[in-house]
């Protein structure tokens, strides 16, 4: 694999991961996620989880990448045959989430335009604006293939040229913007509970779903567990320091979610609004924040919408990537062919997603495909996709190996080492079946336990015709 892509530089490399990590989980999902599970207690367990898990299984993924030089599926298969479904389950979840992660980066477009149509001059009618545009049955489509046709374009060209580049220019531009609007918030009245809300944990309130959405949410937001962080460090050169790099892209991502939480919820309270408002949050606080600032804040609230969609354009080429290179790397297809045959797919499910959001089209177990979407990825194939990396690094790959890989070959030092192998062999497997098994428990509760259920029959069929893949 000589000629295997490079990323042009470090810095590309950083800005690549960091701009796949960084996306609608953080700014779209991680308030409403933190809002509806609580607050405090949650955002505590996400940080541990982060901490330990997440930082772990990033470099999990950066060694295994790297050491085999191959994407997702071969770096397994290259190993050993049977541990092919592991990497073709990273693949499954990609179309899983792609076929919801377009119709909110099509939202998160379509948002750029509305500012300048008038959206924020009734502030009151900024939440039912919201309602009604998603729940329209034609609206958001447009837009969702408007969106995936952008990924289309970036992926087609491969990854140095695509991808790095949009990464590199907007992401400081979104950062800065989420400091504005929190600085912002800050100073509105009532604004110390929105902060109070977002870090003061009640432990009183936690049950198995609460700490398995925390888990879900790391997963998702650094996104790990499909193969994405592999792909990118099959592409990663044998200079690079992996675990420092993992400590920096992990340190961003949950740097840029905080950020979010602290962008969002002082406004909120301030606002009388629900911290449970649900996946509408950051589109009604945004724009309501906004609204309070004249004409300037039509030109920032637009500016923060053009800098979300480029952060989510960022992290879905990933995980478009990730389905591209299963299917140059295994499948043979050529670069175009692959991405359009992959993007047809995602538009397709996209379609059903977002229809169902207005109450169209099937339902399983009372969910429409929106949320089926989700749940499937979120709290299901994501954590079980990470736990099943870390045995197989753990428990099928040769631990002096994965030092040499880790240490480049011994010319640095990593001196956490055996802590990570014994957290990647021991510790986060067995949390990560208690987190999910307590959490399908709980999910029985709030009618979603069926949905998992579903998952990890999905996941057993994929390992029992793990030969065919
Ligand atoms: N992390 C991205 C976000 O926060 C989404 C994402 C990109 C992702 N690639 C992934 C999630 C791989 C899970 C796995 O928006």
């Amino acid at each position: 694999m000589e000629n295997r892509e490079n990323w042009g530089s470090k810095i590309g490399f950083i800005m690549a991961a960091a701009g796949s990590a960084v996306g609608l989980g953080n700014i779209w999902k991680f308030p409403y996620t933190a809002g509806s599970n609580g607050g405090g207690a949650f955002v505590i367990i996400y940080l541990v989880f982060v901490a330990l898990i997440g930082f772990s299984v990033m470099l999990t993924e950066f060694a295994v990448g790297r050491r085999n030089n191959l994407a997702a599926v071969g770096a397994f298969k290259s190993v050993d045959k049977r541990w092919t479904f592991a990497g073709v389950l990273g693949v499954l979840s990609g179309f899983l989430i792609m076929g919801f992660y377009p119709v909110v980066g099509g939202w998160a477009l379509a948002y750029v335009f509305k500012v300048f149509g008038g959206l924020l001059t009734a502030k009151e009618a900024i939440g039912d604006v919201f309602g009604g545009f998603i729940t329209n049955p034609i609206q958001p489509l447009m837009w969702m293939l408007a969106y995936l046709l952008l990924n289309v374009i970036i992926v087609s060209k491969g990854i140095s040229s695509g991808i790095e580049k949009a990464g590199k220019v907007l992401m400081p531009v979104l950062f800065a913007i989420l400091i504005l609007i929190s600085v912002k918030g800050l100073t509105l009245p009532n604004a110390m509970e929105g902060v109070k809300f977002l870090f003061k944990p009640d432990f009183s309130k936690v049950t198995g779903a609460t700490v398995l959405a925390a888990l879900g949410q790391a997963f998702f937001s650094l996104s790990l567990g499909m193969g994405c962080m592999i792909t990118y460090g099959s592409y990663l050169n044998k200079e690079e320091n992996l675990a420092q790099n993992a400590a920096i892209v992990t340190a961003m991502d949950t740097g840029v979610a905080l950020l979010a939480g602290l962008a969002m919820f002082p406004a909120m309270f301030s606002f009388g609004m629900e911290p449970a408002a649900g996946p509408g949050l950051v589109f009604v606080v945004v724009p309501s924040l906004f609204a309070e600032m004249g004409g300037a804040g039509m030109f920032f609230a637009a500016l923060f919408f053009v800098a979300l969609t480029v952060a989510a354009l960022t992290s879905s080429v990933s995980l478009l990537e990730v389905v591209v290179a299963y299917l140059i790397d295994e499948k043979k297809f050529d670069r175009v062919k692959a991405v359009l045959v992959s993007a047809s797919v995602m538009a397709l499910m996209s379609i059903l997603a977002s229809l169902s959001l207005g109450g169209l089209g099937p339902t399983i177990f009372g969910k429409g495909a929106f949320d089926v979407f989700d749940l499937l990825t979120d709290k299901i194939f994501l954590a079980i996709g990470g736990m099943l990396l870390c045995i197989f690094a753990g428990w099928r790959l040769d631990k002096e190996e994965l030092r040499a890989e880790i240490t480049n070959e011994g010319k640095l030092q990593f001196g956490l080492f055996e802590f990570w192998y014994a957290l990647v062999k021991y510790i986060i497997p067995v949390t990560v079946f208690l987190v999910a098994f307590s959490g399908i428990k709980s999910g029985f509760d709030s009618g979603v336990g069926g949905i998992m259920v579903l998952g990890v029959v999905i996941i057993g069929v994929f390992a029992a015709i793990s030969k065919k893949l």
